[in-house]
C-alpha cells in the first residue's frame, strides 16, 4: 500500500534535498550502498570477489536534465573500470548503467547524446576486459533504451540489457532478446507504472516472471535472473535442469545488502552469483525504491534521519 507514494517521493526534489543531507553512514543507507567513492566500490567488489560473487557496478544518478553532469557520471565510470583493472578486478566485475545519468532525459537530442556517451562506457569496459548491462528505467524510457541497445550491440555485442517483468510488453521483448550471445537480466520492475502498461498486483507480476523466465531460459542467450524471491529462484533452478542448462549458462542476480547469505549459498552450491553494487552521492532515487519494496525499513528510516547529524 506504500509502494505507489513511496515511489512517488522517489522522484520529488524537495524531499530528495531533506533527505539527501543525511550522511552515507546513516544505517539504511549503508545498507544498500557502499559509499561515495570510486574507492568505496572498489573495496566492496575485491570484498564480494574475495567470498566467490561477481560484481555490476553502478554509478548513481538518474534523470539529469545537465549535459556537464551527463558527461561526468560517464568520467565516473571511465575511471572506475580502470580502477577495477588496475586492482585485477575486472574479469569478475562489469557495469550496469542508467542510460537516463547519461543524457537520455536532456531536451535536445538526449537520445543521441546517451548513445554516444554509452558507447565511450562501452569502450573503456571493453578495455578494462569487462562489459555493459543497461538498467532499464520507467516505461516512456523503454523504446529508447532499446533502439540504444541494438545500436550498441552493433559494436559491442556483449552489451546487456534489463526487462521488467511487471510490464505487459516483456514476454515479447523477452521473445525478441532470447538470441545466441545476447544477455538479459530479468527483474521484475521497481518504478511506479500506470495499469495501461503495466500489472499491478504482485501475483501478476510473479506469473509474468516465470513467463519470461521460461522463454530466456530456452532460448539461445545468458539469462541473468535478479530477483530476492526464493519462488523465483527455485522455479529457476528447476527450468535451468529441465532446459539442460549447466551453471554459468545463466546466472543469479541480488543487489548489494540484500539476502546476503543467500547470494553466498547459492555461489557456494555452484551457482553463478553477480551481486549489483550501487554507489556514489546520488542514492536518493535507488534508496527511496528499495523501501518502497519493503517498507518494514520505513521505521529504521525515519529514526535514521531524526538521528541525522
Ligand atoms: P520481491 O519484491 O517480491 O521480494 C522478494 C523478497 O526479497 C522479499 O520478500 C524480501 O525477502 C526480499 N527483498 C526484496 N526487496 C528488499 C529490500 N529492498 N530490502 C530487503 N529485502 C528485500 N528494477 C528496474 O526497474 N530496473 C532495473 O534495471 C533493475 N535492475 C536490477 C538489478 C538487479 C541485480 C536486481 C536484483 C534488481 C534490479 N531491479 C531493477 C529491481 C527489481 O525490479 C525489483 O524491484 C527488486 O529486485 C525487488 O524484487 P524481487 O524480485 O526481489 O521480489
Amino acid at each position: 500500500m506504500l509502494r505507489q507514494p513511496l515511489l512517488l517521493l522517489s522522484r520529488s526534489e524537495a524531499v530528495k534535498k531533506v533527505v539527501s543531507t543525511m550522511p552515507v553512514s546513516a544505517g539504511i543507507v549503508q545498507g544498500y550502498v557502499p559509499g561515495e567513492t570510486t574507492e568505496s566500490a572498489v573495496d566492496a567488489t575485491a570484498r564480494l570477489q574475495d567470498d566467490g560473487l561477481k560484481v555490476t557496478l553502478d554509478f548513481l544518478g538518474e534523470d539529469t536534465t545537465d549535459a556537464a553532469q551527463a558527461q561526468a557520471t560517464v568520467d565516473a565510470y571511465v575511471d572506475m573500470l580502470s580502477a577495477l583493472s588496475a586492482r585485477g578486478l575486472a574479469h569478475g566485475a562489469e557495469v550496469s548503467v542508467k542510460l537516463s545519468a547519461v543524457g537520455q532525459a536532456l531536451p535536445d537530442g538526449g537520445h543521441a547524446i546517451a548513445l554516444e556517451n554509452a558507447r565511450t562506457i562501452c569502450r573503456a569496459a571493453r578495455n578494462a576486459g569487462t562489459t555493459v548491462t543497461l538498467d532499464m528505467e520507467d516505461h516512456t524510457t523503454t523504446d529508447s533504451t532499446l533502439e540504444i541497445l541494438r545500436e550498441l550491440r552493433q559494436d559491442f555485442p556483449e552489451t546487456g540489457a534489463v526487462l521488467q517483468a511487471y510490464l505487459h510488453r516483456t514476454e515479447a521483448d523477452c521473445r525478441q532478446l532470447a538470441h545466441e550471445g545476447s544477455r538479459v537480466r530479468l527483474c521484475k520492475g521497481a518504478y511506479a507504472e500506470p495499469e495501461e502498461v503495466a500489472f499491478q498486483d504482485r501475483l501478476d507480476v510473479d506469473k509474468s516472471y516465470v513467463r519470461c523466465l521460461k522463454v530466456l531460459m530456452a532460448g539461445q542467450g545468458y539469462p541473468m535472473i535478479a530477483t530476492h524471491d526464493p519462488r523465483m529462484v527455485e522455479i529457476a533452478s528447476s527450468l535451468a535442469s529441465r532446459q539442460g542448462r549447466a551453471p554459468g549458462t545463466y546466472e543469479f542476480q541480488m543487489l548489494y545488502g540484500i539476502r546476503p547469505e543467500e547470494q553466498r549459498r547459492l555461489a557456494a552450491a555452484g551457482e553463478t552469483v553477480r551481486v549489483y553494487v550501487p554507489y556514489g552521492t546520488e542514492w536518493y532515487g535507488y534508496l527511496m525504491r528499495r523501501l518502497a519494496e519493503r517498507p518494514q525499513n520505513l521505521s529504521f528510516f525515519v529514526k535514521s534521519l531524526i538521528s541525522k547529524k
